[in-house]
């Protein structure tokens, strides 16, 4: 799909469609008002006649408008218009898209980018609906044999803003969604792979070719022999008793000055949790295939980083491997000594993530990062707490907190702040071993960072809880491309503070 912003009057359109907004109760919006008085009010008289109220949700297609030049005009229902909240923008902006690709149009002009939404600028309207145009429009259909093609799709969208003097917030708002919205589309096919395929080895190899395809990437495997070199050993006994080995893939993404310290972004990218010897219940189990899910946001995030070429050094890691039942699995009682030289009594072998992380984050010791963020479906209890609109934020250091929360804010992916204050860490503790893999049922998902953080102590860092919101159950299932969003927002925030620094 190809977009584009502008800023013209609705009457000057010659368009395959134009789409304007009615409020609730029948009013037109400014675009409408303007396409009522050329039609010499033949939208407001189908207002008086009650064919559109103006409740989300509604639509209404009206074909040959007296006196307009494109050939359709769609009305879209828009609510009340000062209630008009973020998220029935984003309905809005989906019933357009949904209505659009059953019609003939191949391309439209939408001026519900107009509509004003509460501390949003043009910016987030044109951003967020292209986001929301994208996901709308993705569909994961690669195992289908017979795919249920649209028979003219649209093709070209055209987003319009109130005046010329907001085009250029529009531009970047159009050029930050189209690197988001790749990335949150790489980030889905990911996750949506089937197990069987998408194993380690598979991440590894997604990151390599994502290395091949830019220039300012490149890719490093380290394999199961060389994390044994490393003393890794706390992640190796996760993946045991899989016949899928474990892989770690290191992205390096070279955008600033050699001696600019690098973000470290880990996901943790457990291709598939069967929970081990402390084996899940069958229901829903398929769905443990989207634990990779932060693997897949930093793959995601680090594409659009690329598209956006900014000037800063990151580093992603996918933490690959799979969690099974085997004679040679790992089990409860078993102490392992993590690469830190920590040791750690498992109770429970279906708490594989921090197992993994915890190795990780003492690997990424040696990069000497300006911070490190690490992105896990990683507690069922983070569901609990926060539900499936919003992810867990943890973290020990305030800055970095306050950045994470604003990027979250900026990109409406949403997320919030856990506390994780010293009291949580005593129940990890273990009569064995330094500390047990798991703290009891009360607070799972900030005992889980807490044990997180007894590895992270020489740098900073914070902890992304995205069990909940990483992917979606039931008849709409599939996986939401998220933190992507919050993920690009703050390397990008992060690329603006270095270009100030470097100009003053
Ligand atoms: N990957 C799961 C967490 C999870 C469960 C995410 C369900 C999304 C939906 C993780 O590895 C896990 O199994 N965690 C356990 C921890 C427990 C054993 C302390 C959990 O949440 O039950
Ligand atoms: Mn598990
Ligand atoms: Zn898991």
């Amino acid at each position: 799909m190809e977009f584009s912003v502008k800023s013209g009057s609705p009457e000057k359109q010659r368009s395959a469609c134009i789409v304007v907004g009615v409020f609730e109760p029948r009013r037109l919006s400014r675009a409408g008002e303007q396409l009522d008085e050329i039609s010499e009010g033949y939208l407001s008289t189908l207002l008086r006649r009650g064919d559109i109220e103006g409740k989300i949700g509604q639509v209404l297609f009206l074909h040959n408008v007296p006196n307009v030049l494109s050939e359709r005009v769609l009305l879209v229902g828009c609510g009340k218009e000062r209630e008009l909240t973020e998220t029935q923008y984003k309905q809005i902006i989906a019933k357009t898209i949904t209505t659009l690709n059953d019609t003939g149009a191949l391309e439209a002009i939408c001026f519900l980018s107009e509509l004003h939404i509460k501390g949003r600028d043009t910016y987030w309207a044109v951003r967020q609906a292209i986001e929301a145009t994208q996901d709308c429009l993705y569909n994961f259909d690669q195992f289908k044999t017979n795919k249920e093609n649209t028979r003219r799709p649209l093709r070209k969208l055209t987003f319009n803003v109130t005046s010329r003097k907001e085009l250029a917030r529009a531009e970047l708002g159009l050029q930050h969604a189209l690197a988001v919205s790749s990335g949150a589309k790489a980030c889905k096919d990911l996750a949506n792979m089937p197990p069987n395929i998408c194993t380690p080895l598979y991440l590894s190899e997604q990151a390599i070719a994502l290395g091949q395809r830019f220039e300012k990437i490149t890719t490093e495997i380290v394999d199961s022999e060389q994390m044994a070199e490393l003393k890794m050993d706390s992640y190796l006994a996760v993946a045991k008793g899989s016949a899928n080995p474990a892989y770690m893939s290191l992205i390096k993404y070279n955008g600033g000055n050699a001696d600019q310290k690098p973000i470290v972004l880990v996901g943790k990218g457990l291709t598939f949790d069967s929970g081990g010897i402390s084996l899940k219940p069958g229901a829903g189990m398929d769905e443990m295939k989207y634990d990779m899910g932060g693997a897949a946001s930093v793959f995601g995030a680090m594409k659009a980083l690329a598209k956006l070429n900014l000037p800063i050094n990151v580093i992603g890691i996918l933490a690959g491997a799979e969690n099974m039942p085997a004679g040679n699995a790992y089990r409860p009682g078993d102490i392992l000594t993590t690469m830190s030289g920590q040791t750690v009594e498992v109770l429970n072998t279906d708490a594989e993530g921090r197992l993994v992380l915890c190795d990780v984050l003492t690997y990424v010791e040696r990069f000497e990062p300006d911070c490190v963020v690490d992105i896990a479906t990683l507690t069922g209890a983070c569901i609990m707490a926060l539900g499936h609109h919003i992810s867990g934020l943890m973290t020990p250091h305030k800055g970095l907190a306050h950045e994470l929360l604003s990027a979250s804010n900026q990109s409406s992916d949403k997320a919030w702040q856990l506390p994780m204050d010293d009291e949580f860490q005593k129940q990890l503790e273990s009569p064995f071993a330094d500390m047990a893999n798991i703290g009891g049922r009360p607070a799972g998902t900030i005992t889980a960072a807490c044990f997180l953080s007894r590895f992270t102590k020489s740098y900073t860092w914070a902890h992304l809880d995205v069990a909940g919101t990483a992917w979606r159950s039931g008849a709409n299932k599939g996986s939401t491309g998220r933190p992507v969003s919050l993920l690009t927002q703050f390397l990008i925030n992060r690329s603006e503070n270095e270009t100030t620094a470097a100009n003053s």
